[in-house]
């Protein structure tokens, strides 16, 4: 009896695509080994870069789950104290199953488009680790919820030292400077200010501003559009 060598290897080849499919969307909280400026916390959000210009980067990041609270503040500070407080004690067992969950890269604050004399909502959310992303416990605090960030494309600047409201200011006004020269698409009235360090760490800082991509994005090359950013 002849075996249909043809089928054996289509079935093994769609293994092989089912298989590298849930290695990709496992990774995507992965290993912080893969990471560079990503080395305090074993696990990371990890994406895709698509292209690179000198201003910023632009990622793919898959769906993710994110432990979040909100606080409404004047300042980012106030707000970002509070609320890491809040999903500190989610981690550290104030949840149904009473689990303590690690710490993971990066804390991210959405960070509302605001006059200074005005209160802003701000959402700072903790990345839930691999193990905690299908089934996430129940947080006893009612302020704390769990939330899922879509699939999105990122456009990113990073920055050194530390982030405050006067640096996230400054990088996210000149990321949408940037954005703004090459006509490129993207969501308004808020961003995100991503931090990859505990407060105790001094040397070697990793902050990004983030602004959710809209369309296909690409990197419009600088020299092509005739621009001198510091002209
Ligand atoms: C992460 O990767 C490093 C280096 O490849 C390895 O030594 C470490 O055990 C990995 N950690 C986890 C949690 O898988
Ligand atoms: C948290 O704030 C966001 C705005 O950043 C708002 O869309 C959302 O409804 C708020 N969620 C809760 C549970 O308060």
């Amino acid at each position: 009896m002849h075996r249909n060598q043809n089928s054996d290897i289509m079935i093994c080849l769609s293994g092989l695509v089912g298989f590298l499919l849930v290695l990709t969307t496992e990774a995507r909280v992965g290993n912080s080994s893969e990471l560079k400026f990503c080395s305090e916390t074993e696990q990371c959000l990890l994406f895709d870069l698509i292209c690179k210009t000198e201003e910023y980067e632009v990622r793919h990041y898959d769906s993710v789950k994110w432990v979040s609270t909100n606080e409404t503040s004047f300042f980012m500070e106030f707000a970002a104290m509070k609320a890491f407080r809040r999903l500190y004690e989610y981690i550290t067992g104030a949840n149904d199953q009473g689990k303590k969950i690690e710490m993971t890269a990066p804390v991210l604050v959405k960070m509302p488009d605001k006059n200074f004399w005005q209160m802003g909502v701000y959402t700072m959310s903790f990345l839930l680790p691999a193990e905690y992303q299908i089934n996430p416990p129940k947080p006893s605090d009612l302020q704390v919820y769990i939330h899922d960030t879509p699939d999105m494309k990122m456009f990113v600047r990073s920055y050194g030292g530390w982030m405050t409201s006067t640096s996230d200011k400054n990088e996210a006004s000149s990321l949408s400077t940037a954005l703004d020269i090459v006509d490129a698409k993207y969501k308004k009235g808020f961003h995100y200010a991503v931090g990859y360090n505990s407060p105790m760490t001094i040397f070697n800082r990793h902050n990004e501003v983030w602004f959710v991509a809209e369309d296909d994005p690409t990197c419009a090359s600088s020299e092509e559009l005739n621009f001198a950013p510091f002209a």
